[in-house]
């Protein structure tokens, strides 16, 4: 057996027992009031999680199947009939997670909550390999789901069972990280196509995510890096067949044979050299300032070289290299001599980067994906991925592709989000962010507004007059324009002399022109350096008559 004499490298450089690291969003009672609280809960590692969303629900637990392991009697029982979603809560065990939420979906639930059964930390609910029935049910799970721990389900439980209505809100907003305007991802993948499921899997999702991916990094949103797992051989076995057919550089970087048989089709040496070739396609890419090429040599290369055609070699992989344009010496150079006995660049930081650290644990299994250092949970699919990767943008930092109308609502649309907003020149403080939105005074042609967002925002420094008079009272009268802003002062509204009000109407146009024909010119002048550009002229223009 191939795998017998592949070691993943991660138990050899963590010598502490791998790290597994659970990724949680939160869960917190809006109602009975006295049981407010909130709590962590394991996202589940299939299905469709909110990223960077929420949802209000509320609790439903079944009176009888509450593992939740065969299909539940009815049509829809569990469909909400009020405007509320139902969440529905089950039981830990008898079956697997993924085909409880999907007994839990098909009833008409929202969104699957398990308790678990026993006392421990949390832990993420996985899927099988495959669904236990011929449908695939794992595909088709479209819900978020969650592990909660056992007192948290007793607790949700007892209220329930007083005959209270138990309303619950899961929060994905904090879920992933997001502190700086460009998402670093990665995905840990394989040039393998013959692996069963977990390959299609992977495949399916770099051809229907490449398009999204491409855009994100030509904006410069995003940082991409593919990864590929490789293994190593012991010592004790470098001169074996077995490690010869699939390791290069003596046993130092592996794969296990593509058909587990190391007489036919490929070697694992083979997917070895390929995944070098595909990191050294985006490392020299990236180096010109293409990484995004990478994606299209992926899916090219899947289609034309596929191990299925008999065509994955080197000739086809230089054949796609060609017609994408990229320099083939360049990355035949960065792939190394595969035959040395020496460390290979490329691949040694690959065995390094694929042991955990900080937020993410080890890499163990494929395809695994990594955004902002956080191992993304739930269906590898495209809008879902997209929603995860948008989630981890800081506010008002997000590309326009995640405030698309069919992934994110505009916010600012309804009442204008609740922020300050100028009737007369639209400028509003809404800014719609993919979690939400924020009220913050915007900056308009230069002129920064200040204030608090939500009540008011000034126009601060100087031009902010050019923009609708800075929000200000004006008013033309017999050709002479009269404004209640200021240049000289920095901020705010002020009548001219001589009108009466708050900045924001004025009146009285007639007492000026009886100060101006009474006060000296000196005064005048005084007067010209206070107000506005407007009624500077004027001023001038009474002067000169
Ligand atoms: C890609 O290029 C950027 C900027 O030049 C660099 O910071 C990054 O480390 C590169 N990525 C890889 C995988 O070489
Ligand atoms: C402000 O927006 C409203 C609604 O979109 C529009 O009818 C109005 O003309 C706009 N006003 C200005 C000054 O742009």
């Amino acid at each position: 057996m191939a795998s017998l004499f592949l070691i993943v490298v991660s138990i050899l450089l963590s010598s502490v027992e791998s790290r597994f690291v659970v990724e949680k969003s939160s869960v917190s009672i809006v109602s009975p009031y006295d049981l407010s609280s909130k709590h962590d809960a394991a996202i589940g590692n299939f299905g469709v999680p909110d990223y960077g969303g929420s949802m209000v629900g509320t609790v439903v637990y079944p009176q009888k199947g509450s593992v939740g392991c065969s299909p539940f009697d009815g049509d829809k029982p569990f469909k909400s009939k009020s405007h509320r979603p139902t969440i529905l809560l089950l039981d830990r065990g008898e079956c697997y997670f993924a085909l409880k939420v999907w007994n839990g979906q098909q009833a008409g639930a929202a969104a699957v909550l398990v308790a678990d059964s026993i006392d421990e930390p949390l832990i993420t609910m996985d899927s099988p390999e495959e669904s236990s029935d011929a449908d695939g049910y794992i595909e088709k799970i479209g819900i978020p789901s969650a592990l909660i721990d056992r007192s948290f389900g007793e607790k949700l439980k007892s209220a329930l069972k007083k005959g209270e209505e138990v309303i619950i809100k899961i929060d994905w907003t904090e879920s992933v990280p997001h502190p700086d305007q460009r998402v670093e991802y990665e995905l840990w993948t394989n040039s393998n196509d013959e692996c069963g499921i977990r390959c299609d899997e992977q495949m399916n999702f770099i051809k229907n995510f490449k398009g999204h991916a491409q855009i994100l990094e030509k904006g410069g949103y995003t940082q991409f890096t593919p990864h590929y797992i490789t293994w190593y051989c012991p010592q004790a076995f470098i001169l074996s067949n077995q490690c010869k057919s699939q390791c290069i550089n003596h046993g130092r970087y592996c794969a296990p044979d593509p058909e587990q048989d190391f007489g036919e089709g490929y070697q694992g040496k083979d997917v070895v050299f390929e995944n070098l070739r595909q990191l050294c396609v985006h490392r020299v890419a990236n180096e010109s300032g293409r990484s995004w090429v990478w994606w299209d040599y992926v899916t090219d290369f899947h289609i034309r070289c596929s191990m299925k055609k008999k065509k994955y070699s080197k000739e086809c992989a230089q054949g796609v290299m060609k017609s994408l344009n990229l320099p083939i010496e360049k990355i035949e150079k960065c792939m190394g001599d595969s035959e040395a006995n020496t460390e290979n660049e490329v691949l040694k930081i690959e065995q390094e980067v694929q042991v955990g650290r900080g937020s993410r644990g080890d890499v163990t299994i494929l395809p695994t994906l990594v955004i902002n250092d956080v191992q993304y949970r739930g269906k590898l699919e495209r809008s879902a991925v997209l929603k995860a990767i948008c989630a981890g943008f800081k506010e008002t930092t997000d590309p326009p592709i995640c405030l698309s109308e069919d992934l994110e609502t505009n916010e600012c649309l309804e009442r204008n989000g609740g922020c300050w907003k100028d009737p007369k020149s639209n400028i509003t403080a809404c800014k719609d962010t993919f979690r939400g939105r924020v009220c913050q005074c915007p900056l308009v042609n230069g002129i920064q507004y200040d204030g608090d967002g939500y009540t008011s925002c000034q126009g601060v420094g100087p031009g902010r007059c050019m923009i609708h008079n800075g929000g200000c009272w004006s008013e033309t009268r017999d050709g002479k324009r009269f404004s209640a802003c200021l240049e000289s002062n920095l901020a705010g509204c002020q009548c001219p002399l001589g009108f009466e009000g708050d900045g924001h109407k004025c009146e009285g146009a007639s007492m000026l022109m009886n100060a101006k024909k009474v006060l000296p010119v000196n005064v005048m002048d005084a007067v010209v350096r206070t107000h506005g550009v407007d009624s500077i002229a004027s001023v001038k223009e009474i002067n000169c008559t």
